[in-house]
């Protein structure tokens, strides 16, 4: 069934384009209107088609496309392919229906009757087409003015990132003064506490208690102050490596005769399958990167359970291993392991501090030795901790990232 021309009229008026123009232009558009349909997916011209006519979209609508890449998408009232009614460049882009679609088309040979047999129709058009124009001019005036409001944002981004840096700093000196000069009056705490320690026998049962307790929680703040200055020295932009040439099955050996005593605090046996080798490393650097990685196993390991600690080379690597029966981690805690001060799923298991920082050192001080350490472990399973390093490291000092 034909449209009548007054629907036609009232689809024109819906349209941005034609909202303004007056209702004799109306009419004589509305009577070349031939109504067309557009399938699901059917396409109604390529890219690079020749444009012969103007579209107004009924109702439905369409996906305004090069190949996948979808520009826009255009419903009911709005208006496609207007410039082809003046210039003769090709189409820019496809359109293809998304729904059944309903359209009205104006012919570019219909429209050029139009303007030729009635003056007043030419200026209708023109008057739209300076409209068409003059929006234009204002929405390029209001992109302008958000360009510009853009840039003085950044800028005041990067002013107040400047100034974050600047106080990240200070904060940073400010803790580092505080955790240093912490140090001594904790050593003379200490010092006081080991000496009623040793006289212990003299003390009331309930005054021995007190003095367990204290010496527990000071050696917590003494771990934690160490800890910190540990951080503070590896944010300082270089650190000087001092390679040296030992025996690494020696030194972790001598590291689990440390650490062996906490273990069997929780009945956790430690089995050692360690080759005998010698490494240039830095032997400091190494002790923090493997001690950090036994005392977790220890720490996050329930009792009764056993650690596994290896120890292999080839020709210019080594291969440092603990593997524990502990929870091991979630998908969201290997995510998030190397950060600092980050406390994940596995709780402590027989009391110890924990702060978060350890295994962010140990990236630090292993990746400074050009090496690699990364944990391999199912959730409920164990977890894995390996350390891969250079048999001999040849950088002196290294600026750290
Ligand atoms: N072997 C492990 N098994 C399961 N979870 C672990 C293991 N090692 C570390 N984690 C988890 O990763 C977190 C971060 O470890 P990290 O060594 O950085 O800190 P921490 O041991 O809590 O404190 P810190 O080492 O500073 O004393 C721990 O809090 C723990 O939740
Ligand atoms: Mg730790």
């Amino acid at each position: 069934m034909a449209l009548s021309d007054e629907y036609k009229i009232r689809i024109l008026k819906n349209t941005q384009i034609f909202s303004t123009a007056e209702a004799g232009l109306l009419g004589q558009i509305a009577d070349k209107l031939v109504e067309i349909s557009l399938k699901k997916d059917e396409t109604l011209f390529y890219k690079g088609d020749k444009g012969h006519a103007m579209y107004i979209i009924e109702n439905g609508s369409v996906k305004v496309h090069d190949g996948e890449h979808i520009f826009d998408t255009l419903r009911e009232n709005d208006v496609f392919g207007e410039y082809s009614l003046i210039d003769t460049e090709v189409r820019s882009a496809t359109i293809t229906g998304l729904e059944e679609t309903k359209l009205l088309s104006l012919n570019k040979d219909s429209f050029y009757g139009l303007i030729h047999s009635d003056q007043d129709v030419l200026q209708g058009i023109l008057k739209l087409m300076v409209t068409r124009l003059r929006t234009l001019d204002v929405i390029q005036e209001e992109l302008a003015q958000k360009n510009r409001k853009i840039a003085s944002q950044k800028e005041e981004i990067s002013k107040k990132n400047a100034e974050l840096v600047s106080l990240n700093d200070e904060k940073n000196q400010l803790i580092s003064i505080v955790a240093h000069d912490i140090r001594n009056p904790l050593a003379s705490a200490s010092t006081f506490v080991s000496l009623l320690k040793s006289e212990i026998d003299l003390l009331s049962e309930e005054h021995a208690e007190y003095v367990i307790y204290l010496q527990r929680s000071l050696d917590r703040i003494t771990d934690l102050v160490t800890r910190i200055l540990d951080v503070k020295a590896i944010e300082s932009r270089y650190m000087n490596i001092k390679p040296s040439r030992f025996s690494v099955r020696s030194e972790v050996n001598d590291l689990i005769s440390q650490l062996e005593s906490k273990a069997l605090q929780k009945d956790i046996q430690i089995v050692r399958e360690l080759d005998e080798f010698e490494a240039t490393l830095d032997q400091g650097l190494f002790r923090q990167i493997t001690e950090n990685l036994v005392t977790n196993a220890i720490k996050f390991s329930p009792p009764s359970k056993s650690i596994h600690i290896r120890l292999t080379n080839s020709k210019d690597r080594l291969m440092f291993e603990v593997q524990d029966e502990g929870p091991g981690l979630t998908k969201e805690d290997k995510s998030k392991l190397f950060g600092r001060f980050r406390i994940l799923s596995a709780k402590p298991t027989g009391g110890e501090s924990s702060t978060g920082l350890g295994l962010s050192i140990v990236k630090k001080f292993t990746e400074t030795m050009e090496g690699k350490v990364w944990c391999e472990s199912k959730y409920g399973k164990g977890a894995t901790f390996k350390i891969d390093l250079p048999m001999t490291l040849r950088v002196q000092q290294k600026p750290l990232v």
